[in-house]
């Protein structure tokens, strides 16, 4: 990493007041340049030396799902930057008796800078988006999962340097992760494979909008029902739980339909021998990732957990500065 005298802080002033739903609203150009931010703003934050930028500045942050990582990022981190996070259970908001979205958009409005939501519904969090005057963050949907997919590639990136041509192989369920992370690596011009059971598969207009992207980006966007194609050569392996929140009704049937699909010791003998594992977490150990891979030598997740808080740094000091 840069001495902090090298460190300039270069922010997003293109997103100055946007929202971030999701990452295909974003320019490659700017999903770049966060992540390098994001870089720039963990150097400087473990220098002692993160600037206030968000000074007098207070961040709403509703949750209609449990989280340990997004929960507690997004607080500390603007913090970090001089403001404040503040947290509420939606069951606790009017809007949990009926109260409508538009109405809670127009007054939140009035007194919140930024709203970061984690919700059920994609369509919740676009409506309240549309009605609200100041940036909305997407802290997890039903379908997207920007904010993780910005610090996975931050994690990628300051362990491999350059992303541009990297191998990520996404093995499991084709999920709001899944969709985010392909997002975003073909964003950066990093070739993605997606490797899930039939009927698992990750939505196909979103992956055609992905495609697209990395075609302009010089990668691919690929997908298979094979893991061990999927994983060969691999720089990444990349896991998910088999059953997100919301899906507990189908955890058994979902533990059957995964079972060829774990991320074990005989499938990453496959990638390369300095492979990256991530998993967004939380993790169901011996489900979709074996003890010995999750707690392997190659294995990130630790540090990829933390870049939460810098890659979330880096979204909130470019949309809410
Ligand atoms: N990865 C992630 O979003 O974790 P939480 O559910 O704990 O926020
Ligand atoms: N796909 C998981 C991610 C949790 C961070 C879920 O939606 O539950």
């Amino acid at each position: 990493m840069k001495l902090l005298e090298e460190v300039q802080l270069k922010l997003v002033t293109s997103l100055q007041g946007k929202d971030l739903l999701t990452l295909l609203d974003y320019t490659s150009e700017e999903v770049q340049s966060l992540v390098e931010l994001a870089t720039q703003l963990k150097v400087i934050t473990k220098a002692g030396k993160c600037p206030a930028l968000l000074e007098g500045k207070t961040l709403g942050m509703i949750f209609e799902k449990h989280s340990t990582r997004t929960r507690i990022s997004f607080e500390v981190g603007m913090n970090q930057l001089g403001g404040k996070g503040m947290y509420m259970h939606a069951r606790d908001l009017q809007i949990g008796r009926g109260e409508s979205i538009y109405d809670t958009a127009h007054v939140l409005s009035g007194y919140l800078d930024g709203i970061m939501i984690r919700a059920n519904s994609h369509e919740m969090v676009k409506e309240l988006a549309e009605h609200a005057n100041i940036p909305v963050i997407n802290g997890l949907t039903d379908i997207y999962h920007p904010c993780q997919a910005l610090a996975d590639l931050e994690t990628i990136a300051e362990n491999k340097g350059d992303l541009k041509g990297l191998k990520i192989a996404y093995v499991g369920d084709g999920n709001n992760v899944a969709h985010s992370l392909v997002v975003g690596a073909a964003h950066v011009g990093a070739h993605i494979v997606v490797a899930t059971p039939p009927g698992y598969e990750c939505d196909a207009t979103i992956m055609a909008k992905a495609q697209a992207i990395a075609e302009a980006n010089g990668s691919t966007v690929t997908t298979t029902h094979d893991p061990v194609a999927a994983a060969t050569d691999a720089d990444v392996i990349y896991a998910d739980v088999w059953t997100s929140m919301g899906q507990e009704e189908e955890a058994a049937k979902r533990l059957e339909d995964f079972k060829d699909y774990q991320i074990n010791d005989a499938l990453v003998a496959h990638a390369k021998p300095d492979y990256m594992f991530l998993h967004c977490l939380p993790a169901h150990r011996e489900e979709e990732v074996a003890t010995s891979v999750i707690d392997g030598p190659n294995s990130y997740i630790f540090e990829q957990a933390e870049n939460r808080l810098h890659a979330q740094k880096a979204v909130l000091a470019s949309v809410l500065a």
